[in-house]
């Protein structure tokens, strides 16, 4: 029977082989189309630290524009020597989820402060806010419960809402439209539960959620209001709270990442009441099947959070270069949106143009994103700018003077 065996195999082998090369040609034509396209993303890979300036491998020295580092902290000595203190007394990490033999002291200690930064009684942290966000919301939103999502909320949000039970209403409310939520708002009348969920700060248009307006409706009904502000702690606020800070209101939960403004490494997290933040500790599959914080990442956002406490000098000097970039650029000519948020959007509609003009921006010394489809809307492809704290004058003059140069592009 041996050799029938045999037969067998060779023939189930072979027609294994022919469709999985075809599906690798069909892959590689896809990648081909994008190149064709002039939309294939490549990534500027750096040989040092990230500051207000980056060194290029194998390039020069060029602005940095396009870093969330707002604050400047993802190389401050503070930070490094915070994470390496943790590094030095936990290890590498935990080699285990945290409920089996993973939870650090650290843990909890980080934890305190974001939720003492939050405004809130407790706070849980994850390996980045993706994780947070698709923890939250799946745990939270359950058969016969609705959430009610930004058209333009982060990638997160949309993939954390699409994993909600599939007995869950899941609406979406046109971007920032008050009228429009409160159309979702009462077809989610009848939910259990509702959670109304936004981005603090949109980080693609670099505009603030209308979160006194949010929450006005999300009470009349209600609902709970949850706000990402991914990109506002540390920038948003008189001492970097957040878009609750700016705007003095209230929300139930607030998620947020310390890959950004807060030290720059990675991890997200959850600030909430306690039975929500319970409720995530026994619940959330992100926590329940996933390894915790490194040590030295939960060290370093320790030293991050404590330098924003001490020193909120830093976002008033963010703001100061914020409003100089923004100035300087629409004396330039070019169309920028009015915001208190550290995100300058120019919108040049096709992909292929932002990204030569992102190119035609590196070959002037400045090191500037351009974004397209799927990333953004088809048709609204843009040049991002991001302005840090510690970029000086003569950092934003020399990148004002490239915007000039590429400006009849
Ligand atoms: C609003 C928002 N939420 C979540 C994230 C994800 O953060 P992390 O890098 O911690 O996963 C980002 C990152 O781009 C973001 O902009």
């Amino acid at each position: 029977m041996a050799p029938i065996q045999s037969v067998y195999d060779y023939v189930f082998t072979k027609i294994k082989d022919f469709t999985m090369s075809n599906t690798i040609d069909e892959i590689r034509g896809e990648i081909d189309a994008l190149h064709e396209a002039g939309t294939y993303k490549t990534e500027p890979v750096l040989s040092g630290p990230m500051g207000p300036t980056v060194k290029l491998v194998g390039g020069a020295e060029v602005i940095n524009l396009c870093s969330n580092n707002y604050l400047g902290l993802a190389n401050h000595p503070d930070v490094v020597a915070g994470a390496k203190k943790a590094m030095d007394k936990y290890g590498n990490g935990t080699a285990s989820v945290r409920f089996i033999c993973g939870t650090f002291s650290i843990h909890l200690e980080l934890e305190k402060v974001i939720a003492e930064f939050c405004g809130t009684e407790k706070a849980t942290t994850y390996v980045s806010c993706w994780n947070a966000n698709e923890a939250f919301v799946p745990s939270l939103i359950g058969p016969g419960d609705a959430v009610i999502s930004d058209e333009l909320n982060h990638a997160s949000i949309i993939d954390a809402c699409r994993l909600c039970s599939k007995k869950a209403q899941r609406l979406i409310y046109k971007h920032s439209d008050m009228d429009d939520l409160a159309r979702c708002l009462d077809e989610a009348k009848g939910a259990r539960r509702k959670l109304v969920f936004t981005d603090g700060v949109f980080s693609m248009e670099g505009d603030l959620a209308d979160l006194p307006g949010i929450v006005k409706a999300a009470k009349a009904h209600d609902a709970l209001v949850a706000v990402d502000d991914s990109h506002a702690h540390g920038v948003v606020g008189r001492t970097g709270k957040g878009t609750p800070e700016h705007f003095g209101v209230t929300v139930d939960i607030v998620t947020g990442t310390i890959g950004k403004a807060l030290g720059g490494a990675a991890g997200g997290f959850i600030a909430a009441a306690s039975p929500i933040i319970e409720l995530m500790v026994q619940r959330s599959r992100p926590q329940l099947f996933s390894n915790a914080l490194p040590p030295a990442v939960a060290g370093g956002a320790l030293a991050a959070l404590a330098l924003l406490k001490r020193e909120p000098n830093r976002v008033a000097h963010l703001q100061e270069n914020v409003a100089y970039l923004r100035d300087g650029l629409t004396k330039l000519g070019y169309e920028v949106l009015q915001s208190p948020t550290a995100i300058l959007p120019i919108i040049v509609g096709d992909t292929a143009k932002a990204l030569r003009l992102a190119d035609a921006m590196l070959e002037n010394g400045v090191l500037i994103t351009g974004f397209g489809f799927p990333v953004v809307p088809e048709g609204t492809a843009r040049l991002r700018a991001q302005v840090s704290s510690v970029h000086t004058r003569n950092h934003l003059d020399q990148a004002l003077k490239a915007f000039g140069a590429i400006r009849d592009k």
